[in-house]
């Protein structure tokens, strides 16, 4: 038993005394086999890792109808040694692997191979109870606490969650239905993955269906890696975000495909007074390569909750196809805090309800405590060189009453208009800031520069697009 906490030289040492054994048994059936894992299998990581073992170690069944949620919990105790000495990589074989809840650790990589899934049980028993996030102060689909994530994590560091697209099916179709009927009156829906207070994080080549709620959950996190990740989600699906970075810093989210019910990306930090108290802004964010499909919701969302700060945001090389708008910016009076520093370019749009919204009323509140002095401050949003084909309105900027948005600036931007396109295709208030070749012309709170500009977007990288990462072997 103690031989599935392997390294790799024992793993040599393993088969060639197998090999012998088979060759001096022979004739005598093999006793213990084991699924084929595809060894050998090269991919990129933060980190590479000293022990590999795979999940039918731990008795695990690939049949789609064995619970496998204690193969994997005690997968993690077990390895967690061998984590912290030099680190763990563990394999989810072909198959389908049924699973409630469970925790990673540090030094660890959970590599999901092609072919494999990942499933997400149904049953609310394998979802232990925690506690609300203190930047929320409540679930997000109820006053309360929540069910734990599929896959969760909490004050690690250097944890990978990749594979040669395998796949992680949240069967949602359940949790759904329930909260389409009003059915979680006390709990929140679990999500697909959701790391806590965490370093180092990378989310790759992996394929993401069907979660009960959001997708992708990395909260109060620093440098954070999801990349080449696809995520499915049915477009009525409630609450399917495909990636949250909240309150995390020096985030990088590139090459990924996005089919969702609600926004593709919803950057966050918190969420009225409770968000506003823990402080912890999202700031350097990149998100490059992106292509976004959600009819009723955004590409990018900043917001609603955003109370801890957004700072520093850049979006480039986008592709948004049938999306209800591009970037959109959601708070209210009671949230404080600021949407700042935010800064996209080169963004491809087709089919969209609008192109930019901003939205100054999003009045969702946690509680009935939230401070009515609390304005947030929205400014310096740089928007260039975009296209847009068949929008039905250009912008809807809706400032706060005595709070406006400012800082607006808009360079390069040629949208053409749906056969259907409304009359007003500039609808603006309490917003401030110029445009520059953009096309139709914007409203008048949004005047044509004299003399082109080119809106700014910053020439320096974040710390994370310069990491380099390490060729592994599966
Ligand atoms: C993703 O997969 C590709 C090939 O399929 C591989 O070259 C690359 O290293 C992988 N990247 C990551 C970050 O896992
Ligand atoms: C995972 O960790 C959290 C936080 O420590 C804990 O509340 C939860 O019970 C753990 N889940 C499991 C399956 O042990
Ligand atoms: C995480 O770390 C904090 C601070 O050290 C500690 O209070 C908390 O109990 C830890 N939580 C878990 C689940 O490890
Ligand atoms: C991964 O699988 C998904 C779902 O089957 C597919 O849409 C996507 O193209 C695949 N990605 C790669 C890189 O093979
Ligand atoms: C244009 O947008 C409308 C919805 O506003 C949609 O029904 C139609 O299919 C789109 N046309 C093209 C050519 O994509
Ligand atoms: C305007 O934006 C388009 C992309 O939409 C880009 O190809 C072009 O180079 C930009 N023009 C200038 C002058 O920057
Ligand atoms: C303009 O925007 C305001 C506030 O967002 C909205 O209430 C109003 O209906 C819009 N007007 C039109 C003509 O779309």
């Amino acid at each position: 038993m103690e031989l599935f906490l392997r390294s790799r030289k024992f793993e040599m040492i393993r088969t060639t005394f197998c090999i012998l054994v088979v060759f001096a048994l022979a004739g005598i059936p093999v006793m213990e086999s084991r699924p084929k894992t595809q060894a050998g299998i090269k991919y990129s990581a933060l980190n590479c890792r000293k022990h590999r073992a795979v999940i039918t170690d731990f008795g695990a069944v690939g049949d789609g109808k064995t619970s496998n949620t204690k193969a994997f919990r005690e997968a993690i105790i077990k390895l967690s040694p061998m984590a912290a000495d030099g680190g763990v990589q563990l394999i989810v074989p072909p198959g389908k692997w049924l699973t409630g809840s469970f925790n990673l650790t540090s030094h660890f990589t959970l590599f999901i191979q092609k072919g494999a899934i990942l499933l997400a049980s149904q049953d609310e028993s394998e979802y232990p109870v925690v506690p609300p996030l203190p930047s929320y102060g409540r679930g997000r689909d109820a006053p309360g606490p929540r069910f734990a994530s599929l896959i969760s994590g909490t004050n690690l560091t250097d944890v990978i969650i990749t594979g040669n697209n395998g796949t992680i099916n949240g069967q949602g179709k359940y949790w759904w239905a329930k909260f389409k009927s009003g059915g979680f009156k006390s709990i929140t829906r679990p999500y697909l993955i959701e790391i806590l207070f965490s370093n180092n994080l990378q989310i790759s080549n992996v394929t993401l269906i069907n979660s009960p709620s959001w997708h992708i959950h990395p909260v109060y996190s620093n440098n954070v890696i999801v990349k080449g990740v696809t995520i499915l989600a049915p477009i009525d699906s409630p609450n399917t975000d495909g990636i949250n970075p909240d309150s995390c810093t020096n985030t990088l989210i590139e090459d990924c495909y996005i089919v969702s019910g609600d926004d593709c990306i919803a950057v966050k930090s918190g969420w009225d007074e409770y968000g506003i108290k823990f402080a912890m802004p999202t700031q350097q964010l990149s998100i490059r390569r992106l292509t976004c499909i959600s009819p009723d919701s955004a590409g990018v969302a900043l917001g609603s909750e955003m109370s801890g700060g957004i700072k520093d945001v850049r979006i480039e090389d986008t592709t948004l196809i049938q999306t209800q708008s591009a970037i959109r910016i959601k708070t209210a009076v009671g949230r404080g805090g600021y949407v700042k520093d935010i800064f996209a370019r080169r963004l491809t749009m087709k089919t969209m309800k609008y192109v930019f919204w901003m939205s100054g009323a999003y009045n969702q509140h946690v509680d009935d405590k939230w401070d009515p002095k609390a304005l947030p401050v929205v400014t310096n949003i740089n928007y260039r060189d975009m296209t847009a084909e068949n929008v039905t309105i250009a912008a809807r900027l809706e400032g706060i009453k005595k709070d406006p948005f400012t800082g607006i600036c808009m360079s390069n931007v040629s949208i053409s208009l749906a056969p259907k396109a409304k009359k007003l295709q500039w609808n603006c208030t309490d917003i401030a800031g110029v445009t520059s070749k953009v096309t139709p012309k914007p409203c008048s709170l949004l005047p044509e520069k004299e003399k082109p500009v080119d809106c700014a977007f910053p020439e320096d990288k974040i710390p994370i697009e310069s990491v380099v990462m390490k060729k592994c072997i599966a």
